[in-house]
């Protein structure tokens, strides 16, 4: 009788239509830390839609020894995940699944991965690349060069939630020299990680060194922050005032029209 008095579960608002793609999440169900079940990546993809995006690409972690994805495998996962999707009559209601990739964690399977160059890029063009959050990898400009040889454009993802970066920024300025490409995480941008990476997520975007945004969505949990984000003011203007090349990604020119 009463129920016109109860408030109403909040909804995300298009905050992040101009981004379109969404290039870093972990909705591909139980291969990682991410998603469970299809149910669960629905109703993550449910908010994400209505947050504005249009496309995803699943990027499961790659990560020795906690999940030894094979490409194989994970890409007959995608093409499973997509039929039951089409099979439950959602395509209208969530973003298009518009390809599957990784993201690879660089330790010690990483560098034996890369004598195989077995990897799954995003957009077919892009490495998206992680690092450890407890310490720093051992070698790391030598990996990263060697990865530029093979004509790997790489992308670090959230660059702001490594602590061992976080009190000077000389090395993040080392990887842009580089020409690393950075997607900064948007939970990030809303205090999900704490104030740290939100404030160093800020301060790189001013600096112009952010090329992408991802939501990193792995739950329900990252949803709920998700349309918490689309509400954020300071988001809102963020996404009005700075161009990010998520919508390029799939241009197989993206790299060249946008190496700095
Ligand atoms: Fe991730």
């Amino acid at each position: 009788m009463f129920n016109f008095l109860k408030p109403k579960p909040k909804t995300a608002r298009p905050t992040f239509a101009p981004l379109g793609i969404d290039i870093h999440c972990h909705l591909l169900p139980s291969v990682d830390d991410g998603s469970k079940s299809n149910e669960e990546s629905i109703a993550c993809l449910r908010i994400m839609h209505e947050a504005g995006f249009n496309k995803v690409i699943c990027t499961p972690h790659y990560q020795y020894p906690r999940f030894p994805n094979e490409e194989s495998d994970i890409q007959q996962r995608f093409a499973d995940m997509k039929l039951d999707l089409a099979s439950q009559g959602v395509s209208s209601v969530i973003p298009e699944l518009a390809g599957v990739a990784g993201e690879y964690r660089v330790d010690t399977g990483f560098t034996d991965r890369m004598a195989t160059n077995k990897f799954l890029l995003v957009g077919g063009h892009y490495l998206l690349a992680e690092f450890s959050l407890h310490q720093q990898v051992m070698g790391l400009d030598e990996i990263l060069f060697e990865l530029q040889m093979k004509n790997y454009e790489v992308i670090l993802a959230h660059p702001e939630r490594y602590p061992y970066y976080s009190s000077s920024s000389s090395k993040l300025q080392h990887f842009k020299d580089m020409s690393i490409y950075f997607q900064i995480n948007i939970l990030s941008l809303q205090g999900f990680y704490g104030e740290g990476p939100r404030r160093k997520a800020y301060e790189m975007i001013e600096k112009g060194w952010v090329e992408f945004l991802g939501t990193d969505m792995h739950n329900t949990l990252y949803a709920q922050a998700l349309i918490d984000a689309s509400h954020d003011h300071k988001i809102i203007k963020l996404l009005d005032t700075h161009k990010f090349l998520n919508s390029q990604v799939f241009s197989a020119n993206a790299g060249e029209a946008t190496k700095i």
